[in-house]
């Protein structure tokens, strides 16, 4: 990426999961804050925590100044594609505004960098009209085409440049800001009338809320996307909760923002960029469409970086063969380039078609696709029963690797393309990950083909296989008596995203299962008991027996989060596992968790919640629980998760004598926040708890201005950032309950 030379650069890999206000319970802004021990001419810095010595005017000062701050850092980091401070940095703005925002509720403005997460679920979409109609683009899909459309330019207005761009293979968007604010944002619909999806883009990190410059008015288009890396984790999720695939990025973007519950919007990872300048008051509009992009950019739309301006239709050929080569580089789909009359003026007098400019066309890179023939359809029966059918092809070589099986997704996609046993079909990779068949190639049929209906029964284990009404998913109602249901499961709670136990990939499994070593998860951790029986399976010995063994032991220290993911709960993906863990820091708070608890945490959505209740209301499946905590598996929020809790970069230090917690109880509760605690105060203290009797500890925190939280301070703090008392009185201290 381009960093100017002398800044500091950081790594980007954290910064997925940089959405601000994410972590905090929305609920949190009627607590009352830590009361502030020090007066203000001790020269104690106004620091996070303590906003309540400020006075109004102060804190909206405060409070603007870190929007700003913190909306400069997301144009770096964002737009420019250089941040400037850690995410450490950046994540203590936004908690102290966030801080500052629950104490000054008044203060929250609909721009502010805490307003991303979703917010009250819709009934509908409300329908917006488009000022100017967002139009789409004629195809050119050879060069040949390209020069068409290159002459008829010219004839029309003479020789031209031309700004290409890449082709963002997304959903359409148009966002309205009034005086630099963002108030609406709109789906394409049919290029007249959008859907009002204000909320849903409201969470996409990268869309500004607020420009740089309070502009009248403008309105501006872009295209939302999925990058490839999300795409292929959403699928993955699920897939393995039985839920239909997105056949690609461009539908998973589509369906993520066109999401009734902002919330499960916000926690999928979209991103932006954008390409039009529709309307502007106020402002003159720059005279060529590559200073409209630039022009973008400065105000904080992020733009792709990749843009040319070409001088001759050479150039522009040039431009589209190395694209063609290129794309698999990005990290994100695109299906072609664009190219663009670049004069703002010359765009007017060509005009429009009815449905097209004439300004600009869309050079289509021919599809990754293979023909290759069905062989056979197999149904695979997964962790929650989904029988998923899979055609079996002869091996064919598509976008640089062999493929041999595809996936047909569900019975409705079968019926859709018309798959029959024998076909010819194209199938091509969505998202360059999962191969997927297309189409069927009639005209090559035979006769002898033949068509293919899901079985009614469960191939793994006769039970019968239902498809709930609504539902794409046909599934076996075997449960835990469905052999294939348990070894997935089993599969999925050692996979190394879960529980990542090594030397117990699917093939051991189904020998420790074939042999009556194991039934369920539960029963992994008292398999050193078996060692007898365990040495004497087939390629087995002592040294593997050991390594397994020991590789099982090992996992009983993993985080919360592992366990939590591995458990295979429905809907609960490994980003859903991250967040209920560190919510409510220990497995047995969340098997207590009502639905309507859960709806609250941040992320978690209806269906996720009562999928969780559900869960664990099963007999079975509490069962394996008890089995897997009375082995001593971490059921606990541990150090190693603090990058991540609401306290996440904070350090506190214990003096004295706290009345409701022993030392070490104060210092788990910081540390399942993701706070950490250290034996000396330093200038790097956020906060010093101090109790009866205070230590010297105390006096140097005075001395170098430091925060102190006393007990009920200290109780407050974490009572509003554990979500354990949502619901309940939050105004004052908790005793023991926090
Ligand atoms: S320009 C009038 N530029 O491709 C100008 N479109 O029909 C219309 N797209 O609906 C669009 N990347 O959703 C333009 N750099 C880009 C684009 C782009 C993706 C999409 C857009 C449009 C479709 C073509």
């Amino acid at each position: 990426s381009s960093a100017p030379g002398e800044l500091p650069m950081y790594s980007r890999e954290t910064r997925n999961a940089r959405q601000p206000g994410t972590q905090d319970n929305s609920g949190s802004s009627r607590v009352t804050r830590p009361t502030r021990k020090l007066s203000p001419a001790l020269g104690v810095k106004y620091v996070s925590g303590k906003p309540e010595k400020l006075t109004p005017e102060q804190a909206r000062a405060r409070a603007e100044e870190l929007r700003r701050q913190i909306e400069e850092h997301n144009y770096y980091y964002y737009v420019l594609d250089a941040p400037r401070i850690s995410d450490a940095e950046y994540d203590a703005l936004v908690r102290e505004l966030e801080e500052l925002e629950g104490r000054f509720p008044e203060l929250v403005t609909p721009d502010s960098p805490t307003q991303r997460v979703g917010g009250r679920p819709l009934e509908a979409f409300g329908t917006v009209s488009h000022p100017v109609p967002l139009l789409s683009l004629a195809n050119a899909f050879n060069e040949g085409e390209l020069a068409d459309f290159d002459r008829r330019v010219r004839q029309a207005v003479g020789p031209v440049d031309y700004v290409v761009e890449l082709k963002i293979d997304g959903l359409s968007v148009s966002v309205t800001y009034r005086d630099g604010l963002f108030v609406t944002g709109a789906t394409r619909g049919d290029g007249l009338v959008g859907e009002d999806i204000t909320q849903n883009l409201r969470t996409v990190v990268t869309l500004p809320l607020r420009l740089r410059r309070p502009v009248p008015y403008l309105v501006a288009r872009g295209e939302a996307y999925l990058p490839k890396e999300a795409f292929a984790r959403l699928n993955r999720e699920r897939e393995e909760a039985g839920e239909p695939t997105f056949a690609n990025p461009r539908n998973a973007a589509a369906g993520s923002l066109r999401q009734l519950d902002p919330r499960v919007t916000a926690s999928r990872p979209l991103r932006l960029f954008f390409y039009d300048l529709l309307v502007l008051e106020g402002e003159d509009e720059p005279p060529t469409h590559y200073q409209v992009l630039e022009y973008l950019q400065e105000l904080g739309f992020p733009v792709n970086p990749h843009r040319y301006l070409c001088r001759s239709l050479e150039e522009i050929k040039e431009r589209c063969r190395e694209w063609e080569e290129r794309r698999h580089e990005l990290p994100y789909e695109i299906d072609g380039l664009v190219v663009k009359v670049d004069p703002r003026g010359l765009q007017r007098r060509l005009g429009n078609t009815s449905k097209n400019p004439r300004w600009a066309v869309a050079y289509k890179f021919p599809p990754e696709e293979a023909v290759t023939t069905v062989e056979d359809i197999i149904v695979r029966v997964g962790r929650t029963g989904v029988l998923t059918p899979t055609a079996v092809l002869t091996p064919v070589r598509l976008a640089g690797s062999t493929v041999g099986r595809a996936t047909l997704h569900n019975e409705d996609y079968i019926r859709e393309k018309d798959v029959r046993l024998g076909d010819q079909v194209v199938i091509h990779k969505a998202g360059d990950v999962i191969p997927e068949v297309v189409r069927v190639l009639t005209e090559r049929r035979t006769g002898r083909e033949r068509p293919y209906t899901m079985p009614r029964r469960c191939p793994e284990c006769g039970s019968e296989a239902v498809r709930p009404p609504g539902e794409a998913a046909v599934r076996c109602t075997g449960g835990l008596a469905c052999p294939a249901q348990v070894r997935e499961r089993i599969i999925h709670f050692a996979s190394r995203e879960a529980m990542d136990i090594e030397h117990l990939g699917p093939a051991v499994v189904t020998q420790l299962l074939e042999a009556g070593l194991i039934g369920d998860a539960g029963d992994l951790y008292y398999l050193h008991q078996r060692y007898d029986d365990l040495v004497k399976l087939e390629r087995f010995g002592p040294q593997s027996a050991k390594n397994l063994l020991s590789a099982i032991e090992k996992s009983k220290q993993n985080r919360l989060s592992q366990l939590i993911f591995g458990l295979g709960i429905r809907y609960v993906g490994g980003r859903a596992a991250q967040v209920l863990s560190r919510h409510f820091g220990s497995l047995e708070r969340l098997i207590q968790a009502t639905e309507e608890e859960l709806v609250q945490v941040p992320e978690i959505g209806p269906k996720i919640a009562s999928s969780v209740v559900e869960f664990f209301r099963q007999e079975g499946n509490l069962r394996v629980l008890e089995k897997i905590v009375r082995a001593g598996v971490n059921t606990r929020e541990l150090r190693e998760e603090q990058g991540t809790g609401p306290l996440a970069g904070r350090t506190f230090v214990l003096t004295g004598t706290l009345a409701s917690f022993t030392r070490k109880e104060a210092q788990e509760l910081i540390e399942s926040l993701g706070g950490r605690v250290t034996g000396s105060v330093s200038r790097n203290t956020d906060y010093v708890v101090v109790g009866e009797n205070p230590g010297s500890k105390y006096d140097r925190a005075v001395a170098l201005g430091i925060t102190l939280l006393d007990e009920a301070a200290f109780k407050d703090l974490i009572g509003r950032y554990s979500g354990r008392t949502a619901g309940a009185d939050r105004g004052g201290a908790k005793g023991r309950e926090i």
